[in-house]
């Protein structure tokens, strides 16, 4: 399997609950390659002491997580050039048109799509590229990529009907484990790292008196009932966190607060977060300060993922005619 994340904000909860999680319970069962897509981050501005902190910080998070670094390849997308690329030749058999069609395109570029930058266009190409270099059979990503998932594999097809078969086509895995979170000042958008209100999320690096106080800022709905439904959506997101860290169903938690207040229900929580992202910040503070440490897990990965990727990608240059560097090559 083979999936990436953006270094484009801190993890947060959100992103352990659908998404980490999922990845550590597939470590068993299949290779998997984790990439930390900060080419992609570059779609829009980033601090770069940030970025550079952030990267290392994602790397000691996954293992704190539970990614087994023996077992599964973390690598900095930047560190392996095949994405790049690859990224070229589907550039030059991709329509403008198809790209403008991404409603993640839509969204970011808003009304102004002829100031958007190009790699923010071409964001999509990237993540093709990314994907088809592994043959990956699976890739886990969130509901808001699966139309990049489409793309991916409309190019992996045209390529392959054009040039013969070199691509595998891949199938999107999304979440299975979590449920979907939302923001905590907004439950009509999903919680996101890169939301410019922190407030909106949990970090996985929260203290507990920030945790606190985010819990009990977060919106909750009119009425007074702890209750789960369509006309709650600060309540339920709030019953679907509690539920994701305690591991309880929520109808149980629904029955244990009935009668109660919202901000007993909110200490509450605020408590079973605290509890479930200590042994996580306890691992990830003694992993962060180790930089020989971190720098051999990228290493590791990197290498993994050249070995992988130049084998795919010069079959690639073959199938399209480019000249082989190969001494022997009389073609
Ligand atoms: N676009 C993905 C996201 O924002 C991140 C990503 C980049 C990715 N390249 C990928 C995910 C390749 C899976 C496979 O979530």
């Amino acid at each position: 399997m083979l999936t990436g994340l953006q270094p484009s904000g801190p993890l947060m909860i959100g992103n352990y609950i659908g998404a980490l999680k999922d990845w550590v319970g597939l470590q068993a069962t299949h290779e998997s390659l984790l990439m930390i897509a900060d080419l992609h981050a570059l779609t829009v501005p980033q601090n770069p002491e940030v970025l550079r902190r952030r990267s290392f910080e994602f790397v000691a998070l996954f293992a704190a997580c539970g990614i087994d670094i023996e077992k599964s390849a973390v690598f900095m997308q930047s560190h392996v050039s095949a994405h790049t690329q690859l990224l070229w030749v589907l550039n030059c058999m991709t329509p403008m048109g198809d790209l403008q069609r991404m409603t993640q395109f839509k969204d970011k570029a808003g009304r102004r799509a002829m100031d958007a930058q190009v790699g923010l266009f071409d964001y999509p190409v990237l993540m093709a590229a990314d994907i088809l270099l592994y043959g990956a059979d699976l890739v886990p990503v969130g509901d808001d990529q699966r139309q990049h998932m489409e793309f991916t594999r409309r190019m992996a097809r045209k390529f392959n009907s054009t040039y013969g078969q070199v691509f595998k086509i891949p199938a999107t895995c999304t979440p299975r484990t979590g449920s979907r979170l939302m923001g905590l000042q907004d439950p009509a958008t999903k919680m996101s790292k890169s939301d410019p209100n922190p407030d909106n999320y949990v970090a996985l690096l929260d203290p507990p008196e920030v945790i606190r106080r985010k819990i009990r800022t977060a919106v909750t709905d009119s009425g007074s009932e702890v209750r789960s439904g369509a006309s709650k959506p600060g309540i339920s997101n709030l019953l679907a966190l509690y539920a994701a860290v305690s591991g309880e169903r929520t109808e149980s938690i629904e029955a244990r607060y009935a009668g109660k207040r919202y901000a007993e229900f909110k200490n509450h929580l605020a408590e079973r977060v605290i509890d479930f992202l200590g042994p996580i910040q306890k691992r990830y503070r003694s992993i962060a300060g180790d930089r020989v440490l971190l720098g051999e897990i990228l290493r590791h990965g990197a290498d993994l993922a050249r070995e992988r990727s130049e084998t795919t990608l010069a079959r690639v240059y073959e199938a399209i005619g480019l000249v082989t560097g190969r001494q022997d090559d009389r073609r």
